[in-house]
Formats: structure tokens, C-alpha cells, sequence
């Protein structure tokens, strides 16, 4: 007869609520930085912006309570480092016009293509939840697939 270890369920639940609680202890880096300097939209789009976009891209991040405890702490402060480190709304490069030239190409792409806001982030966030109406104005903002350069007129 092979011998067969039983795992006592008991000492797993332990275990994991010890380590559930020992995760918590892991530093995660939930700081808003200050803002430099913020990319000019009219107000409809900036609002879109902000409620859609903020959280990730700008310094303006509403860390929700979720944010604070590991291992979704560790999810959302990853997609905000990674999404500000690649498009900051609120760093934006206020005097390099081919550098802004180039995001607003970036933005139309991603928000055109529905790959931006974040897949899920809607979920939790109904706000980011963009019509194809939003969305269209967004890309038209940004300069669309094969605008001029886009600038940042009241339209
Ligand atoms: C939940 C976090 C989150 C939200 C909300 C979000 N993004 Fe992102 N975004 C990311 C992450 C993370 C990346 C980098 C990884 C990737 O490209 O998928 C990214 C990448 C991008 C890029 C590509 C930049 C590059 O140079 O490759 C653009 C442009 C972008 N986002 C625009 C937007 C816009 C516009 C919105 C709002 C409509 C938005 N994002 C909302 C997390 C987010």
C-alpha cells in the first residue's frame, strides 16, 4: 500500500493567511509626483481624459482602496508605472512640439484601435467607459490616422 500524505486543509488555510498577511509588508510605490506641466484639450476632451486616462497616465492617480492590498496593489502600481512612464498627461513635453506630435499620434492610435483605456479598467472604473462618439472625438483631438500635425486648438 503506498503510504499517502493527507494535507491537513487547516494548516494550508494557515499558511495562507499568513502569507497574505506577510505580502501586505511589501513596499509598493503609490506616490503622485507633481505635476509638471499639463497637456492643453478644450474641456470636453480633457474630461475625458482625465476620467478615462488619469489613473495611469498623469500624476493625478486616484489610488483606489484595492490599490492598497498586495497582490492587486502590485498590478495596479505596475500599470501606473508603466503607463506613465510611456505617455504622462500631466508631464507633458510642453515645448517639444515633435515629441508631442508623437504622443498625440500614439493616443490616436491606441484610443482609435480600442486598446486604451487599459482592457478591464472600465469594469471598476464606468466613468473610462468610452462611446464611439468619445472615442472618435478623442482621436480627432489627437489628430486622427493621417492628420497634420495636431495641435492643440479649441475645437
Ligand atoms: C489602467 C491603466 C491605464 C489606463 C486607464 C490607460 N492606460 Fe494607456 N497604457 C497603460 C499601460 C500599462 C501602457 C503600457 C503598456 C502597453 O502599451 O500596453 C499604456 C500604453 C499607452 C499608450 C502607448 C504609449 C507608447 O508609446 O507605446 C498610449 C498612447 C496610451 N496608453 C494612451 C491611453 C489613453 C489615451 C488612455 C485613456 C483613454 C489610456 N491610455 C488609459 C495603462 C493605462
Amino acid at each position: 500500500m503506498t503510504p499517502r500524505r493527507r494535507v491537513n486543509l487547516r494548516t494550508v488555510a494557515v499558511a495562507l493567511a499568513a502569507a497574505t498577511v506577510a505580502i501586505q509588508f511589501v513596499p509598493v510605490d503609490r506616490t503622485n509626483p507633481p505635476v509638471v506641466h499639463e497637456v492643453g484639450a478644450p474641456a470636453d476632451i480633457a474630461t475625458l481624459l482625465r476620467g478615462a486616462c488619469y489613473d495611469c497616465h498623469s500624476r493625478q492617480t486616484q489610488w483606489p482602496w484595492y490599490s492598497r492590498v498586495a497582490p492587486v496593489s502590485w498590478i495596479v502600481a505596475d500599470h501606473v508605472r508603466e503607463g506613465r512612464r510611456k505617455l504622462d498627461f500631466t508631464d507633458w513635453p510642453a515645448t517639444n512640439l515633435d515629441a508631442q506630435d508623437d504622443m498625440l499620434r500614439e493616443v490616436a492610435k491606441e484610443v482609435g484601435a480600442g486598446e486604451m483605456p487599459l482592457a478591464g479598467y472600465d469594469w471598476v472604473h464606468p466613468q473610462a467607459k468610452l462611446s464611439p462618439q468619445q472615442r472618435a472625438a478623442i482621436v480627432a483631438w489627437a489628430g486622427g490616422p493621417s492628420a497634420e500635425p495636431a495641435g492643440q486648438d479649441n475645437e
